[in-house]
């Protein structure tokens, strides 16, 4: 069966793509579903620093430039049983060429080894050439009008390049400041997956290199990871966002980025 490639997202760098990634993936594994969580980030890659796997000297510039196969570059991450395709972090960056994306990414379409396909990426667009390829891409955004507007800007260049896209927000903490669930429902158009909370076990994971969901299962931010993972095993009904109170102001803006797309 052909995998469902998910590309985790964001314009904005730092709103927790690898942090989401990572747990999402073994979230996914530990259901019981073949997962490969692989490192697009061609500028820094950081899925071996949150793992514990920086070591691995072979991953995915090896696999897209076809001097690796899927297997020969895939590592198993030794606490969970992940399958794991690193950035090699003593890779200077560099640029994914066409032929490298269409090899890597048609190769990754085939294979019937995995379910789910996680790609941790940059900060940015996706490269056009790609869409065709990923089944969907998850957009991380923090609840902050810096974060939505960049995420509003990417739900437009997926919309042009007829790429399927929903949102995850991150960080979450109830504050006054924050923006409101029901306004992030209203100025993105597509589906939200969930809202992950702020919590300690973040940082604390990438400290100890062992993901949030294996450190304290019962943190709140794991608990609501899986609740994510959920939705993608049984590939649930879309969030209710029939109640959405009209006119906020976020929504403008969101609107003014629709209008000039
Ligand atoms: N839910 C959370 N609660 C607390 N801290 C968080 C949460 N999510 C992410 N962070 C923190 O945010 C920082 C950035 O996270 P992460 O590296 O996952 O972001 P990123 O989007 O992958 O960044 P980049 O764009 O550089 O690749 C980390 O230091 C992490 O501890
Ligand atoms: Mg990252």
């Amino acid at each position: 069966m052909k995998p469902y490639i998910i590309r985790i997202s964001s314009f904005k760098g730092g709103v927790g793509k690898t942090t989401v990634a990572v747990n999402l993936a073994i979230s996914l594994q530990r259901m019981g579903y073949e997962t490969l969580l692989m490192d697009v980030d061609t500028t820094n890659p950081s899925v071996g620093i949150h793992l514990g796997m920086s070591e691995a000297n072979i991953g995915t510039k090896e696999f897209i430039s076809g001097k690796a196969t899927l297997t020969q570059a895939t590592s198993v991450h030794g606490a969970t049983g992940l399958h794991v395709m690193v950035g090699t972090l003593n890779e200077p960056p560099y640029f994914a060429k066409p032929e490298w994306i269409q090899h890597g990414y048609s190769t990754l379409g085939k294979s019937t080894a995995y379910q789910f396909i996680i790609l941790d990426s940059a900060p940015g667009f996706t490269p056009a050439q790609q869409a065709g390829y990923v089944d969907e891409a998850l957009i991380i955004s923090t609840p902050d009008i810096p974060s939505l507007t960049s995420a509003v800007k990417l739900e437009a260049f997926y919309n042009k390049h007829r790429m399927n896209h929903k949102m995850l927000v991150n960080r979450v903490d109830n504050r006054r400041y924050e923006v409101h669930p029901k306004e992030i429902s209203e100025i993105y158009e597509g589906s939200i997956m969930g809202f992950l909370p702020e919590d300690d076990i973040v940082p604390k994971s990438i400290a100890a290199h062992i993901p949030a969901i294996v450190l304290d299962r019962k943190a709140l931010f794991s608990k609501a990871l899986r609740y994510v993972s959920d939705r993608y095993a049984v590939n649930s009904a879309e969030l209710d966002t029939a109640k959405i109170v009209k006119g906020g102001w976020l929504n403008r803006v969101g609107r003014r980025f629709r209008r000039t797309r």
